[in-house]
């Protein structure tokens, strides 16, 4: 297989962490490059689940998996999220960029007050990649190194101002946590120097020598901090770019980069979702979806299938092939509809708008969808290496709908959760 990127074509929860833990059996090495604690990537395999927050979801297949630089790290939670693992009989192979940031708790508290209006993660994700761009943060090498407390001292003193400013401590609050703070994070660095690499080299290195390498993106591409639903984005690049700036791909070797996206759409947090549904069909999709996010545990935002948006995404993200998850919840809801055009005030315009209250404005124009075939779990196994053409017409049509809008090919179809429930065409 060749080097892929694998990365959201809409706003998150794709289903990404599935796609990687089936395309990570044929990879050596699997690249997590951007976001932190925020993302949440479901596996389902044998029966068991798992929700990686931060590890990438080739862990299962005992792939050496590595957080690239442009990751944001709560050593604690990463700590947890490594323990579980653990603890499940399942051995981290796991390597950490020197020079990936660290999460402190006063990122979340910051978040945690600031973040309320975009309907953030709470992780302190945004707070820490500001103070990574104002060169006030901390990266792992820096709590790991031998002098670590004396650098988390000082760093806490750079940003004293800011948290008393903000209210988040009072004077007294501050000292406290400054000590506690500084000896709980010299700690992690103790644990984690075992972890910690120049990973991009190890990338570097391994594409070299002829190894698969697999790029896991968080987020999706309308949450991408340039070109996403601004402000109602995350705080890092969700392109496929970012594999090459947070995960040491390297530009002019040909790469492979493929999209996630759901047979509907889906949004968790604040911002425009044109094609929403409410009421009962809203309720109805994400029932049939189990559809509440696996880090926060909220309720996502559903919606009908937004090409306009699609195609935007692949354009910008250079989406060169489609794996489209969730088909099987797709049979199980009425009324369905993609949206293949957006109106303002009656014209159809020729733009994706990069102002929010324009996008929140715009009328979608939608085409109806023949109801999708409802096939047992059985009935869907027995397609596993059928081509596109031997599917249920009402798929097939669907994805030759889709594929003829956006003009790139759908090359993997996802009909449940479990490893064993894709189509590879
Ligand atoms: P990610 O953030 O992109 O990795 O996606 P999430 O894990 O947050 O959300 C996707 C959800 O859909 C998870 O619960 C997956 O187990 C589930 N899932 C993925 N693909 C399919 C599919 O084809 N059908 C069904 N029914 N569930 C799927
Ligand atoms: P995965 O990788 C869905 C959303 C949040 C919020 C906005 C900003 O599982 O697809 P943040 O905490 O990043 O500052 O929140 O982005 N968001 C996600 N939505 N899936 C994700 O990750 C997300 N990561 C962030 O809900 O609207
Ligand atoms: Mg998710």
């Amino acid at each position: 297989m060749k080097n892929t990127i694998v990365v959201g074509a809409q706003w998150g929860d794709e289903g990404k962490g599935k796609l990687v833990d089936v395309l990570a059996e044929q990879s050596d090495m699997v690249v997590r490059f951007n976001g932190g604690g925020n993302a949440g990537h479901t596996v389902m395999h044998a029966g068991e689940t798992f929700k990686f927050h931060y590890m990438p979801s080739g862990m299962l297949h005992n792939k050496l998996c590595i957080l690239g630089t442009g990751v944001v790290i709560n050593p604690k939670d990463l700590l947890e999220e490594i323990k579980s693992f653990s603890e499940s009989g399942h051995k981290p192979r796991l390597k950490i960029s020197a020079r990936a940031h660290v999460i402190f708790p006063h990122h979340q508290l910051i978040d945690a007050k600031e973040g309320g209006k975009i309907g953030t993660t709470g992780r302190g994700i945004g707070p820490t990649y500001s103070q990574k761009a104002s060169r006030i943060n901390l990266r792992i090498l820096d709590i790991i190194a031998d002098d670590a407390e004396s650098r988390i001292k000082n760093a806490l003193k750079d940003v004293k101002d800011i948290l008393i400013y903000d209210e988040i401590f009072n004077e007294d609050e501050y000292k406290a946590y400054c000590t506690a703070v500084t000896i709980e994070y010299a700690q992690y660095g103790q644990y984690f120097k075992p972890f910690v690499a120049d990973t991009e080299d190890l990338v570097r290195l391994a594409a070299r020598a002829g190894n698969t390498v697999l790029f896991e993106g968080a987020q999706g591409t309308l949450l991408d901090l340039n070109y996403g639903t601004y402000p109602f984005v995350t705080s890092c690049s969700t392109l496929a770019a970012a594999a090459f700036v947070g995960g040491g791909a390297i530009p002019g070797v040909p790469i492979r980069i493929l999209g996630i996206t759901k047979a509907y759409t889906t949004r968790v947090g604040e911002g425009p979702f044109p094609t929403e549904l409410v009421g009962e069909a809203a309720t109805n999709l994400r029932e049939a979806g189990h559809e509440y996010g696996a880090t926060t545990g909220r309720p996502r935002r559903v919606g009908h299938l937004d090409l306009y948006a699609l195609r935007y995404a692949i354009r910008i993200s250079g989406i060169q092939e489609l794996a489209m998850t969730k088909i099987d919840t797709l049979a199980l809801v009425d009324g369905v509809k993609v949206c293949t055009a957006y109106k303002i005030e009656g014209k159809e315009i020729d733009y994706f708008p990069a102002d929010a209250p324009t996008l929140e404005q715009v009328e979608p124009v939608y085409t109806d969808v023949p109801p999708i075939a409802n096939l047992t779990r059985e009935e869907w196994l027995q397609l596993k290496d059928k081509a596109q053409i031997d599917l249920p017409e009402s798929i097939s049509s669907y994805i030759k709908f889709i594929e003829d809008f956006v003009e790139v090919p759908i090359s993997i179809l996802s009909h449940g959760p479990e490893r064993n429930e894709t189509i590879v065409f």
